[in-house]
């Protein structure tokens, strides 16, 4: 049995705040003891919308990591690595590019939306277009089945499937493909080989979804198989050919929009971020100064917390009886705001403590922190090698040892 392997990326944008941690990096570090798991810094992408102003990137890069390694994100577990130092990713992405429709990236959500959002920057550039198939090179190289993204990114997955469908149908057709199938068959053994010709039947005959998935799982039980005839089988299974890039799920990060200072979502275009290594007084500053409900103009003034963005912030920091304190204070004008917020503080200031502390010892050390980037780059790039070579094969480019 294989586990799955899960890869995701995160553009280098600056230190990280508060809601990077819990939209996404407690969850990368929880998924690390289940899976393979390939996180990277996304680089090339920071600069489809950076291109004007580079010279933050490797710094950014840099904090980004420390930023991870400090949220618990292991390097004993997980390969941390720099997206542009593998370029087999970009040799994908220029394959891909041959057999990508325009219209599928035109007609990608984010194309419009963030050429709205950016208004100041001309997003019309090839490599914004290009963004979501690098993306998928970045995905499809490591043949992951599981990317862990936020909600936004979905369509980026469903597309990266799309491109790895239409590649394994172009390229997957190996000379005897049929033969070959029906050897494997036969490897898995009299029983198990009827079972897979019976439910491949059902699915083909009557486009049976559940008799595709428990194929599926029927194959990725065989121990007994090779790779190449796994993915002949996963191939033969829906008619085509060999399955060269396998079609990754996205893995949705359960919802957990972190409220800013100001009370939408927290982002550091909005300036209403706390960074998860930000110093104590600042922090106690920042709550202190938070907005709370306008009707509380005096202490005693009842006011509403539903509208508060401090008691916003209260539901993902504090317990069930400090929200009831504070409801019942708030509503009845017998605390004080600061009263309020204080618990909110000591809750974020603990949340910080060790993250602080990890970040400090990384950046006392940044010679380990090299070590550990460079480390996950020899990794992944390993593994990047082996599909590119597939990948190459597939396209009519192996020139073996004669030039
Ligand atoms: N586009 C992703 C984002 O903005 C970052 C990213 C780049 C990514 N490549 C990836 C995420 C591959 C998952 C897998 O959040
Ligand atoms: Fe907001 Fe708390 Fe003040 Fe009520 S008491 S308005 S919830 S800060």
């Amino acid at each position: 049995m294989f586990s799955d392997r899960v890869v995701s990326g995160m553009r280098p944008t600056g230190l990280l705040h508060l809601g990077h941690y819990h939209g996404v990096l407690k969850n990368w570090v929880s998924l690390q003891d289940q899976h393979d798991c390939f996180f990277f810094a996304a680089d090339w992408h920071a600069l489809t919308t950076h291109y004007e102003n580079p010279i933050d990137i490797q710094d950014n890069v840099f904090q980004m990591m420390i930023d991870w390694l400090a949220c618990g994100v292991d390097p004993s577990k997980s390969v941390l690595f720099v997206q542009s130092r593998v370029p087999e990713h970009a040799e994908l992405h220029l394959l891909l590019s041959m057999i990508t429709p325009l219209g599928w990236l035109e007609r990608m959500p984010t194309y419009k939306d963030q050429q709205d959002n950016m208004k100041e920057k001309d997003l019309s550039t090839y490599g914004f277009l290009g963004y979501p198939l690098l993306q998928a090179a970045d995905v499809l190289i490591y043949r992951a089945s599981l990317v862990p993204v936020g909600e936004d990114q979905v369509p980026h997955i469903e597309f990266t499937r799309e491109i790895a469908r239409r590649f394994n149908h172009m390229y997957g057709r190996e000379p005897g493909f049929e033969d070959r199938a029906r050897e494997a068959i036969r490897k898995i053994g009299n029983k198990k080989g009827k079972l897979y010709e019976q439910l491949r039947n059902r699915y083909q005959e009557q486009g049976d979804e559940e008799a595709l998935e428990s194929a599926r799982a029927l194959l990725l039980e065989q121990q007994n198989l090779s790779i190449g005839d796994r993915e002949r089988l996963f191939g033969y299974l829906e008619g085509g050919g060999k399955m060269i890039l396998s079609e990754p799920q996205s893995l949705l990060t359960a919802e957990s929009r972190m409220p800013g200072l100001d009370g939408r979502k927290m982002s550091k275009s909005y300036g209403n971020t706390i960074f998860l290594r930000e110093d104590i007084e600042s922090v106690t500053d920042k709550i202190r100064r938070m907005p709370t409900d306008p009707a509380r103009v005096r202490r005693n003034d009842p006011g509403n917390p539903d509208i508060c963005p401090v008691f916003h912030l209260h539901q993902i920091y504090t317990s069930k009886p400090i929200h009831e304190w504070v409801c019942e204070g708030c509503t009845k004008g017998s605390i004080g705001c600061l009263d309020c917020k204080q618990p909110l503080i000591d809750a974020i200031l603990e949340e910080q403590a060790p993250i602080r502390e990890r970040a400090q010892g990384y950046l006392d050390e940044p010679l380990l922190v090299r070590g550990i980037i460079s480390d996950g780059c020899d990794k992944a790039r390993d593994l990047a090698l082996e599909t590119i070579r597939d990948v190459r094969d597939a396209m009519g480019l192996n020139y073996g040892a004669t030039i």
